[in-house]
């Protein structure tokens, strides 16, 4: 055992429990073995090491066990990233790729460096050409990594693909063709989706489903292998962000519709009867809401003014019942639902806003004729409710993996969950360096107007002293309304959401440049790597300001994981305020008491900061609940279209 193995080995022990300390000991004591082979592959020219790896790549299809394998193709691999990218692996990034392999979630924090990490597992897994899927949040991050890493894969003779949201099919064909496939988790369970619509599409024209799934040539439409975008068997895949994809992500199931069409003028005319309704309806006096179940439910009065409210005839003429529940999901998009917060308009259309990513997501749609609501609401074209639909949530599909990892820099409050739903033991892996990011107490504020006085004041403060600042925000609206508030103080700075998506790279690029300011939502809440500019570090590094504490803790950490990394000195401080959204899960009574309260005395931070960690705490605690809701409906979904022989994914 080397000076480096033991001591790491050592370190895995005392830290951490059983059974994550058994997994990484495991790990630890193949370092000196990687090591080995790494400096025999030191002495390999470029073109020896692309035939060493044609060897490994041989042996692994020639039955050889990739467990076997392992220390070799780490070694190899290890060299050629040190030779391409200019990065050597850690010991630990080097023990938490082990750990990908074996199938686990390795949970490493943020900037550590997991980008890097996941490549030996990928290297290694791709070595019988049964293909590898890096899955992780959106389409930035998904192109960073595959640019960032494809040298190394190209050095070892292994090609990469990306899949990008709007690509076409002849584009995600070549993707997947590729060894290795990196794209954002929604698009390759998307795919999934639309491989098998296309498929039903042919089963409806007498071919039995089962039978062109199979085959899907027999019916003469498509040659086979044309109709199927994604291939059969889904081998291995690497979930980044494992959290946000396998958690937050996973409250709601992807959804995809056949061609959407302009709905009929009757239908149209119902949507915009209820929309009419809605916008003369009180709270209280013709609704209630419901804030735990979110529900809107008309009260006698509402049902007696949409009574006489000249209620629809014709071939729509719906029960009475029915357009009681369209003015109430009418209401729901009116109350609930907010322009540049949860959708944009663009070109005539809604475009929905992914709430823990912050990104356009151009080809979803709500359900239940909620999208069709918000569209009456908006005044743009309405569409219809299609027929078909192809459903999965991401816990199913994920399980159709043979082998499944994942990482993030947040896994542990959600530890249980993971090896629930997804058999994934969380394996905590030790930073390389110690982490010495500041984090500042949150300040609270009687409500947003005094806050944001407060987060400019302290902006001008850190720009002084030739610092970075990044500051988050929880939607589109507020990421605009604080940037007027810095115009308005001479504040020169950048914003970054999904108006302004197009710049992203060239946005994070420059974000950590002394006296940079930055305002950005979820968009780079996650993943995104600030490279700190000249003399930053001297003055304190980047520091990262909340403006609003979100759903869940590990959402609030990802964002203060923008700071301090790689060993890195930063701050990170939450700036709060009493009419923040978190503090509607107080219930509304209670969070008007409190801003009114704030009104008639000076508020002391202490004894309010506790209440935003009940708020979230119940949040976490809803969300937890309607995950688990999903999964026994999806559950039973699948089991009643199994019984009538059909696809399990399409109704
Ligand atoms: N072995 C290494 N040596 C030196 N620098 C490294 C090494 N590995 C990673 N880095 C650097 O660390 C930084 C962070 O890397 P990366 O973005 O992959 O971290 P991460 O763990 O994915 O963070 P997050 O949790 O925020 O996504 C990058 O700038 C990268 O170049
Ligand atoms: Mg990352």
């Amino acid at each position: 055992m080397s000076r480096l193995g033991m001591p790491l080995v050592n370190q895995f022990y005392r830290l951490f429990g059983s059974k994550s300390e058994r997994w990484l000991a495991r790990a630890a004591l193949r370092v000196d073995a990687i090591r080995y082979h790494e400096a025999q592959a030191a002495k390999l020219s470029d073109d020896e090491i692309r035939h060493q790896s044609m060897r490994l790549r041989g042996r692994a299809r020639g039955g050889e066990t990739l467990d076997r394998l392992l220390p070799e193709a780490f070694g190899l691999v290890t060299e050629a990233a040190r030779r391409t990218l200019n990065l050597r692996l850690y010991d630990v990034q080097l023990a938490g790729a082990q750990v990908l392999h074996m199938g686990a979630l390795a949970e490493l924090a943020t900037g550590e460096g997991k980008t890097l990490t996941a490549v030996p597992a990928v290297y290694l897994n791709a070595l019988n050409g049964k293909g590898v899927h890096v899955a992780t949040v959106n389409d930035y991050l998904a192109r960073r990594d595959a640019e960032w890493m494809e040298p190394v894969y190209q050095l070892l003779g292994l090609s990469v693909g990306v899949l990008q949201m709007q690509m076409q099919d002849q584009q995600r064909i070549k993707a997947y063709r590729s060894d290795i496939t990196y794209g954002m988790a929604s698009e390759f369970g998307f795919d999934f989706l639309r491989d098998r619509l296309r498929i039903k599409g042919q089963a409806s024209q007498g071919v039995p489903f089962w039978e062109a799934w199979q085959n899907p040539g027999s019916n003469g439409a498509a040659k086979a292998g044309e109709s199927r975008v994604q291939p059969e068997f889904l081998h291995y895949a690497i979930v980044d962000e494992a959290d946000s994809i396998l958690i937050d992500e996973a409250r709601t199931p992807l959804i995809i519709s056949t061609a959407t069409q302009q709905a009929s003028p009757e239908e149209q005319v119902v949507y915009h009867w209820a929309n009419r309704l809605a916008q003369m309806m009180a709270f209280n006096e013709h609704y209630t809401f419901d804030h735990k179940k979110q529900k809107i439910e008309l009260t006698e009065s509402g049902r007696h003014l949409a009574r006489y409210a000249n209620p629809p005839v014709g071939p729509h003429s719906h029960a009475m019942d029915k357009l009681f529940e369209h003015v109430e999901r009418s209401i729901f998009a009116h109350v609930r639902y907010h322009r540049d917060v949860h959708y944009m308009i663009e070109n005539n259309k809604v475009v929905i806003i992914d709430e823990y990513t912050g990104r356009r997501m151009p080809d979803r749609h709500w359900r239940d004729g909620l999208h069709q609501a918000v569209e009456a609401k908006e005044g743009v074209p309405i569409n219809k409710q299609s027929d078909h639909a192809a459903q999965v949530t991401f816990q199913n599909f994920f399980k159709l993996y043979k082998k499944l990892a994942g990482m993030t820099g947040t896994a542990a409050p959600n530890n249980r969950e993971f090896a629930r739903v997804y058999k994934l033991p969380v394996v905590v892996v030790p930073t390389n360096r110690p982490v010495i990011r500041e984090h500042l107490p949150d300040r609270v504020f009687p409500n947003e107007e005094v806050k944001f006085t407060a987060v400019v004041a302290k902006v001008k403060e850190l720009i002084d002293q030739g610092r970075a600042v990044l500051i988050g925000t929880r939607s589109v609206e507020k990421s605009e309304a604080l940037s007027a508030k810095l115009t308005a103080a001479g504040i020169v700075h950048q914003v970054l959401n999904a108006r302004q998506h197009e710049l992203e790279a060239k946005v994070v690029a420059k974000a950590g440049e002394p006296g940079a300011v930055t305002i950005a939502t979820n968009m780079a809440g996650r993943g995104t790597d600030i490279k700190l500019g000249a003399g930053v570090a001297e003055s304190g590094g980047l520091f990262v300001m909340g403006t609003e504490r979100h759903d869940a803790r590990r959402i609030d950490r990802q964002l203060a994981g923008r700071c301090g990394r790689q060993g890195d000195p930063g701050s990170a401080q939450f700036f709060l305020a009493l009419d923040d959204e978190l503090l509607e899960a107080l219930g509304a009574e209670k969070q008007q008491a409190l801003i009114q309260e704030g009104q008639r005395r000076p508020i002391q931070s202490d004894r309010y900061r506790r209440l935003f960690d009940v708020a979230q705490k119940r949040m976490e605690a809803r969300h937890y609940k309607q995950r688990i809701d999903l999964m026994a409906y999806d559950r039973h979904r699948q089991e009643v279209l199994k019984d009538l022989g059909a696809d399990p994914y399409v109704d």
